[in-house]
């Protein structure tokens, strides 16, 4: 009898599970971050270049992580690397204002339609927790509202609601904060307005303007438009977070796309070219809430105090300097794209071919896996996530089924999440083509560990 996905893991990463049972009494779970826990153990990468990472016992992969979104082209970019290393020698720390910055900065602003300040923080989570204290400050008010399955980092206002189930506390958040976030479901414009309506204590509306987790629960256009007026209306500061749509969906990110300005912008991931880094773009009036200076002349007693050991880091700085010089050109975008929707639609084929209630969907660069949805007769070919109610998009695959498959997929050399991934400008033909066969192999084995009929 062959074995099972499950032996084979067992045997192919061998080395892998001596580490992660070292990790264990180091880390919770043996882990650094929620999303690399994996059952039996996580895979450990020693190296990447390009579209591929290598593991511990020299295994290659096809990535699909992109750095949690936070590589565009792939890694090791040449003008990245050179930034970086010649960066090493001159210093990682100043202490003090630099050209970098400068440079940096002023290719933020020239690439996104709301930039007309900005301000470098370390991180997406630092940079949605300054945007919302920013907009209580300008508005005076105190509630922030967002929409169920947005995912804006891991600070006490933004984690509520993120993961379902949408509506359960989440431990260590007090009830102030708890009281003072509202979570309208997605797409909602009446739900949103009902809010505003009764609710005259709304600082901010905050939202990925791709839809949560970019697109898996997906928005549109017109509803970015219709907030866009909403919140105009009502006195309201519209945020956009485009941590990871920012210079992914195109130059100008999802508002330069879909030509919705918002107040108040938060960039991170791509923004550092694959550093840590992270920024808080939008109006003068409403940034200049941190200025000493504006609250010397003003007296206005609204000043925003914002230090940050890390700010605009020198090294971070030239990351970002060479990566959004190649983003400006928009090349990238047009590659990333095309790559996601071949590889959306081969997907799709191995799919229907199997006959299995599974979908890959997405805009963009995403690739979106629903494994598991219940409904045999739709072609995933056909799949409409915008007919879906948000509570299966996010949330509703077999966990079963995505476990194994994101085990068969590493063991056919391909490193994806078992939600999905993004596609890079590194990615070839012949990746997409192996990508495919993998999948393909991956459900194969499924079947024959008995758990796809
Ligand atoms: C849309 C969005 N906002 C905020 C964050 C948090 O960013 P970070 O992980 O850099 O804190 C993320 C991270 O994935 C994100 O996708």
């Amino acid at each position: 009898m062959s074995s099972t996905i499950l032996e084979r893991y067992q045997k192919v990463f061998e080395k892998d599970r001596e580490l992660a049972q070292h990790a264990v009494q180091i880390f919770p779970d043996g882990v650094t971050h929620d999303s690399r826990h994996a059952e039996p153990f996580p895979i450990y990468i020693e190296r990447a270049d390009g579209s591929k990472k290598w593991g511990i016992g020299g295994k290659e992969f096809i990535d699909y992580w992109a750095g949690h979104g936070a590589l565009l082209l792939g890694h090791n970019v040449p003008e990245i690397v050179e930034a970086v290393t010649k960066q090493m020698g001159h210093g990682t720390h100043y202490g003090a204002c630099h050209p970098l910055e400068l440079e940096w900065g002023s290719l933020v602003k020239e690439l996104i339609p709301s930039a007309e300040r900005v301000r470098f923080v370390s991180s997406g989570t630092e940079a949605t927790l300054m945007a919302i204290r920013l907009a209580r400050t300008y508005t005076g008010k105190n509630k922030i509202l967002k929409f169920a399955g947005h995912f804006h980092g891991w600070h006490d206002s933004v984690i509520l609601g993120a993961n379902p189930p949408f509506e359960a506390p989440i431990p260590g958040i007090p009830k102030g904060v708890i009281d003072t976030t509202l979570i309208c479901p997605p797409n909602d414009i009446d739900g949103v307005e009902k809010c505003l309506q009764t609710d005259s204590d709304i600082a901010c509306i905050i939202l990925e303007p791709t839809g949560s987790s970019f697109g898996l629960i997906p928005t549109n256009g017109e509803f970015l438009k219709q907030l866009r007026e909403i919140t105009h209306d009502y006195g309201v500061v519209l945020i956009f977070d485009e941590v990871i749509s920012g210079f992914r969906v195109a130059p100008g990110g999802a508002q330069g796309y879909y030509q919705v300005t918002p107040d108040l912008t938060t960039l991170a991931k791509i923004l550092a070219g694959g550093l840590p880094g992270g920024a808080v773009v939008g109006k003068k009036d409403i940034i200049n809430l941190i200025s000493i200076k504006e609250e010397e002349e003003t007296q206005r007693g609204k000043k925003m105090p914002h230090p940050g050991t890390f700010n605009a880091n020198p090294l971070s700085a030239s990351a970002g300097i060479a990566m959004l010089n190649i983003v400006k050109t928009g090349v990238p975008h047009e590659q990333v794209n095309h790559t996601a929707a071949v590889l959306r639609k081969g997907l799709n084929e191995v799919i229907d071919q199997h006959g299995l209630d599974w979908a890959v969907y997405g805009e963009f660069s995403g690739l979106k896996f629903f494994i598991g949805h219940g409904v045999h007769e739709l072609l995933a070919a056909d799949f409409n996530p915008d007919e879906w109610d948000y509570r299966k998009l996010k949330g509703g695959s077999d966990s079963e089924l995505v476990g194994s498959l994101r085990s068969g997929l590493l063991l056919n050399g391909i490193d994806i999440s078992g939600g999905g991934g993004m596609a890079m400008a590194a990615h070839t033909e012949e990746d997409v083509k192996q990508t495919i066969a993998a999948f393909d192999q991956t459900i194969e084995w499924m079947k024959a560990d008995g758990l796809l009929e």
